[in-house]
């Protein structure tokens, strides 16, 4: 994983703000009655059409996975992460993730929020709340000299004590030049373990926390993932830099949701 020049880091500041402003975007159309095809054509036409950019999901093909048929992914309730967008009709009440991921030139962005459709039980509003903070402990982990472990053990720690359990089937991801590169971001961890950050790495922080039980199943799909207990899943994602004393999100909007009081002070985004 090759330290970004100055440029590089242009590149990816871009694609990473064009991902959140597909987000803010889409917003307003998250409501009871839309279906998350609906969404996934608006997020297209928005990408391809408005940002001139491209989706990177459709189609992609990783070793043992069918070519994605989406431009967006877009799960709801005990849906992890990969739901395809279809004809699933969004109710009040239910939790979505939608998760973008744009390309421009030649750079990655990728970034997931979660979205409540009407009014969310008190439940699922804080599993929503409690993985942001996720996320965010996650996040304000980040510094040169920090490792790997250091993420996950934060994550990790903020979930559980919350009585959630965390997918470690899926984890964050280096991104650059290409989508999903080395090293993996697991959201689970020992302080100190694992490879040390240095400043100009990119990578995501995706935590994908489950109200129930961790263990997942994959759907016919051969994409969508799901709770193995229906239990209701969260996910939030931004793609980080790391600086010469900290990290810069790069995942940044005017529609981003603000930073938790407890990594306010130290964060340069
Ligand atoms: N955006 C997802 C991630 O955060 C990956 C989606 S791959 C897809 O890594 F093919 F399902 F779109
Ligand atoms: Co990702
Ligand atoms: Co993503």
């Amino acid at each position: 994983m090759p330290a970004k020049s100055p440029e590089d880091i242009e590149g990816m500041r871009l694609a990473g703000r064009l991902a959140a402003e597909v987000l803010d975007y889409v917003t307003p159309f998250v409501k009871p009655g839309a279906t998350t095809g609906y969404l996934d054509q608006l997020c297209h036409d928005f990408i391809t059409g408005v940002q001139g950019a491209i989706p990177a999901p459709l189609n992609y093909a990783p070793p043992g996975h069918r070519p994605y048929p989406k431009s967006i992914c877009t799960s709801v309730n005990h849906q992890v992460c990969h739901g395809v967008p279809g004809d699933k009709v969004l109710r009040h009440g239910d939790i979505v993730n939608i998760d973008v991921t744009v390309i421009k030139h030649g750079w990655h962005g990728d970034t997931s929020r979660m979205f409540y459709v009407g009014e969310p039980s008190v439940q699922a509003r804080r599993l929503c709340e409690i993985t942001y903070e996720c996320m965010w402990r996650g996040i304000a982990a980040v510094r040169p000299g920090a490792t790997l472990g250091d993420i996950g053990f934060a994550v990790q720690k903020h979930a559980e004590s919350h009585g959630y359990s965390i997918v470690r089937e899926f984890c964050g991801h280096g991104i650059g030049r290409r989508f999903h590169e080395e090293p993996q971001i697991l959201h689970y961890g020992r302080p100190g373990q694992g490879m040390k950050l240095q400043p100009g790495m990119t990578f995501t922080i995706e935590p994908m926390i489950n109200a129930g039980k961790r263990d997942i199943r994959q759907l016919a799909d051969g994409w969508t993932i799901v709770t193995a207990d229906h239990s209701l899943s969260a996910q939030w994602e931004h793609t980080i830099l790391v600086t010469e004393d900290a990290y810069e999100v790069l995942t940044v909007s005017a529609g981003t949701p603000p930073v938790p009081a407890f990594a306010a002070e130290r964060a340069t985004a």
